[in-house]
């Protein structure tokens, strides 16, 4: 987390607290101090050096790039198989939190993941596509979906309803496979999965289809709504409506191999709801699921948002800087320029907040967010047009410290880099 007020730890003058005056409250723009580095205390390299090679040709030139720490996704998922002593399915859906499905499906695997799980069964089949075995979950289809395909190609399937059972069971026809699914029980998200009300009349088809041949029920599942607060009472409903689902369908004759209800923050923090495996995601991207801050936990962010500076110039005092004058300078100063916007996924919700490693201390973002770049003030630091700069990531503020400047989660912040910024992938993987 960022520490706001804190003296920087560089030897270079400090910066100035108040340099820049935001209009909106006509106060003074808290300013981050200088961030711990991440590196120095884990004993690795200096982050210049590590993200070196993410410089490069095509990275160099958008001026910005999203490097994607391998090295740091296969250390996340292992302290999170050793916290939840269980299987884990590795979460990858929406491009893998935004940080690329197939670099990071294969890291998974590469360090243990026995499953991975995808919302789409289009992500199925891409992550099929390129080649990436064993078993994966899709859990989000639709009508017209591509059931069949899935099917064809050995994807385990969630299922919510009878509208979706039927559509496995025609694609089992139509291909000649047996398909595995896993039921969802709504246990109290009242988001996908059967309710109580419906989970007889579900699990009775189930078992129909598996006699037919159709269908195998290899899993019984569902999702927690409050995860990140343990003690929260709807936690215990959930666990007991679970149970309850669960030895309903067993009782109707179901065998599922496994069940499984906890996403990162369950399996950190909820040990009876660890089950037969646990869908972990945000923790392997080294991101915070809201029970404890990422670090504390001992996970290292995957994603570096990076960027160089596009221009460095001096101003005098009493410049608006950007969009509708939110900031304004009040000594003369230097600006530089990140090329970066929201159109890249940065939030507007930042202006004046969204923390920036420039010119060796962190500088919130300078006015409002505009779509291909913000601004941010240096003071008297040294500075030149190419420079590199770290929006988030390692060595640097974090995603999850921009969430909390742009009252979001660290989730939203990754899964929204867009592909203007290239990935590049460092730590093995292509
Ligand atoms: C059904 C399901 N399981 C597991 C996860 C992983 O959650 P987290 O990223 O909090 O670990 C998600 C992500 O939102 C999900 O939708």
């Amino acid at each position: 987390m960022i520490m706001f007020g804190e003296l920087p730890r560089s030897s270079a003058a400090p910066w100035v607290p108040g340099a820049g005056v935001v209009r909106e409250t006509g106060g003074v723009t808290a300013v981050p101090a200088s961030v711990p580095s991440a590196g120095a205390s884990a004993g690795l390299p200096a982050a210049a050096d590590r993200y070196a090679d993410a410089w490069t040709p095509e990275a160099l030139a958008r001026g910005a790039v999203a490097a994607i720490d391998l090295d740091a996704l296969r250390h996340n998922l292992g302290l999170c198989r050793e916290a939840a002593g269980v299987p884990v399915m590795a979460v990858v859906k929406a491009d893998a939190y935004g940080h690329g499905l197939v670099p990071c499906a294969l890291a998974a695997r590469e360090a243990g993941a026995e499953w991975l799980g995808v919302a789409l069964l289009q992500e199925a089949v891409a992550l099929r596509d390129a080649g990436v075995e064993g078993r994966i979950l899709a859990w989000l289809g639709v009508p017209g979906s591509p059931w069949a395909e899935c099917v064809a190609l050995d994807v385990d399937l969630g299922v919510s309803a009878l509208w979706s059972l039927d559509a496995v069971r025609e694609g089992a026809r139509a291909t000649g496979r047996r398909a595995r699914v896993h039921l969802k029980a709504d246990t109290g998200l009242s988001r996908n999965g059967a309710t109580a009300e419906d989970w007889p009349a579900l699990v009775a088809a189930a078992v129909e289809a598996e006699a037919e041949g159709t269908v195998v029920v290899v899993g019984l599942w569902s999702h927690l709504a409050c995860a990140d607060e343990p003690t929260h009472p709807s936690v215990a409903a959930q666990l007991e409506a679970f149970d309850a689902a669960v030895a309903h369908a067993e009782a109707a004759g179901l065998r599922p191999e496994v069940r499984h209800l906890a996403n990162s923050a369950g399996a950190f923090a909820i040990p009876a709801a660890r089950r037969d495996l646990v869908r972990v995601g945000i923790h392997m991207y080294g991101l915070s699921s809201g029970v404890a801050p990422a670090a504390d936990l001992g996970l290292r962010p995957v994603m570096s948002l990076r960027a160089r500076l596009a221009s460095v110039k001096r101003v005098p005092a009493g410049s608006g800087v950007s969009y509708g004058h939110e900031y304004t300078t009040s000594a003369e100063t230097t600006l530089g320029l990140v090329p970066v916007g929201y159109a890249d996924g940065l939030p507007r919700a930042a202006a004046n907040a969204g923390p920036v490693l420039a010119a060796g201390r962190l500088r919130p973002v300078a006015g409002r967010v505009c779509m291909d770049q913000v601004v941010v003030e240096l003071g008297d630091d040294a500075a030149e047009v190419g420079d590199e700069v770290v929006i988030f990531g390692a060595d640097g503020p974090s995603a999850d410290d921009w969430a909390a400047v742009c009252g979001t989660i660290g989730y939203e912040i990754v899964t929204r880099i867009g592909p203007r910024v290239p990935r590049v992938v460092l730590g093995g993987g292509s």
